[in-house]
């Protein structure tokens, strides 16, 4: 939080808007996103690619917010995007998002999903195992059309992260092995099918990754298969897609380099390393989702009960909880949380906010430093635009929350919160 993010009245300004307003006029809990910085994120990775004149990719991997406004703003920017299921390939064919710059991840893609994403002509699809190649041959015997694909390796790398989000190390479900040789088949099976376009190699080593050692390894690990095949079977693959994962800042305790450093240091690793061996410069890809909407996301809340232990703990409880946010409960996740409308006032005490599911685990964030407040006051938590909304569920059967864009001042619903018949609206009576 800046200056530029209070305003006269010491209340939080979210995109030039006053959180209190929007959480008065659209309700809370409230998942408010600053759209100015998700633009702004997706230039400073476009422009880092520009300045060092790399071809390249920047592929807003859309599982950290899946939202048809979402994709309509990351086509805006230019930038291409990743999907993980018919789910979001659905929702981005839904913004008319430009099918060429869609790339499919995900290690047991379904036969429909599939097909799915080879008749709307996807950008390309990111191979995990061989049963997918059964699968892409099956269909295509079928049509005229060719598809892109891309193998995901699993590079033996393991990123400092926590156990369940990363996904290079070699005991991994994600990728073809590299060390037993199954990279290896997967590229000469492909090959052999002409209407395969083997484009490249892709790898992901984890989510929330501050180190930049962990990204190089894994970019100079790819190069080196690239040129090990080039080696065996005289075709050198023109693009290399290191993933995403570049951590961000949740907590004071957070100090990440700025999420296109990353980027910048991949660049060289692979400029430097291609040049040695004698290869062109292959096309970057990179697939960013934390680092694109979570700074960029803020959740609202209104304060409600309150229970002090003496000497123990007092818990604030907000309107909403691990049902709009499951990272705390999840991942030990962090978050600062500040009262919207009172952003620089003293801390007085240390409150647990609670939230108002039923479980003891459900707790937004364990210790909070806030000033007085009172029910009814409105608590903004930073930093929860990726991985929030997107795992949302309805748990105690609470409906998900409404979600808006703002920009300029000027809120836009993006999507609506759930009514009561909406949670209904699948249940067929039995009796
Ligand atoms: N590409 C692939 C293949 C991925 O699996 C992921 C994330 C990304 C890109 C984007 O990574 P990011 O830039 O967002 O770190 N739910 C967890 C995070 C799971 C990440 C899964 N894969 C959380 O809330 O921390």
């Amino acid at each position: 939080i800046t200056e530029q993010d209070i305003n006269q009245e010491n209340h939080l300004l979210i995109g030039g808007a006053d959180a209190t307003q929007l959480a008065q006029q659209f309700g809370t809990p409230l998942v408010a996103y600053d759209v100015s910085k998700i633009r702004s994120q997706i230039k400073a990775f476009k422009r880092v690619f520009e300045e060092k004149q790399v071809p390249y990719a920047v592929s807003y991997a859309s599982k950290a917010f899946s939202a048809i406004g979402m994709y309509e703003v990351v086509a805006q920017e230019g930038g291409h995007t990743d999907v993980v299921s018919g789910g979001e390939l659905y929702t981005a064919l839904q913004a008319n998002f430009p099918v060429e710059d869609i790339s499919f991840n995900g290690n047991n893609k379904s036969y429909d999903e599939l097909v799915m994403a080879i008749d709307a002509g996807i950008g390309a699809i990111i191979v995990d195992n061989f049963h997918e190649i059964d699968l892409i041959e099956q269909i295509l015997s079928t049509r005229s059309t060719s598809v892109n694909v891309l193998l995901r390796i699993t590079p033996g790398i393991s990123a400092h992260t926590h156990e369940f989000i990363s996904t290079g190390q070699e005991d991994s479900k994600f990728g073809f092995d590299l060390k037993s040789g199954q990279a290896r088949v997967a590229f000469e099976r492909v090959m052999k099918n002409s209407k395969i376009n083997m484009r490249g190699v892709h790898a992901h080593i984890g989510s929330q990754i501050f180190d930049v050692h962990g990204f190089v390894a894994a970019a100079e690990k790819l190069v080196d298969i690239v040129a090990d095949w080039r080696e065996s079977f005289g075709y050198e693959v023109e693009v290399i897609n290191v993933g995403g994962g570049f951590g961000i800042r949740y907590t004071k305790d957070d100090t990440p380099i700025p999420a296109e450093s990353f980027v910048a240091a991949i660049i060289d690793a692979v400029k430097a390393k291609t040049e040695a061996l004698n290869m062109k410069m292959p096309e970057i890809w990179i697939e960013p989702g934390r680092s694109v909407v979570g700074p960029a996301g803020y959740s609202l809340y209104t304060i409600g009960s309150r229970k002090d232990i003496p000497g123990i703990n007092a818990y604030l409880a907000v309107d909403g909880g691990m049902g709009d946010n499951i990272r705390p409960a999840l991942y030990q996740a962090e978050y600062e949380a500040l009262l919207a409308s009172n952003v620089n006032a003293k801390s007085e005490e240390v409150v647990r906010i609670a939230g108002k599911y039923c479980e003891s685990g459900d707790i937004l964030v364990w210790q909070q430093a806030l000033p007085q407040t009172k029910p009814g006051d409105v608590i903004a938590i930073l930093a929860t635009g990726a991985y929030g909304y997107a795992m949302a569920s309805n748990y105690n059967r609470n409906p998900k929350p409404a979600v808006v864009f703002v920009e300029d001042g000027q809120a836009k619903l993006v999507i609506a919160r759930e009514s009561y018949d909406d949670l209904v609206h699948l249940d067929r009576h039995y009796v």
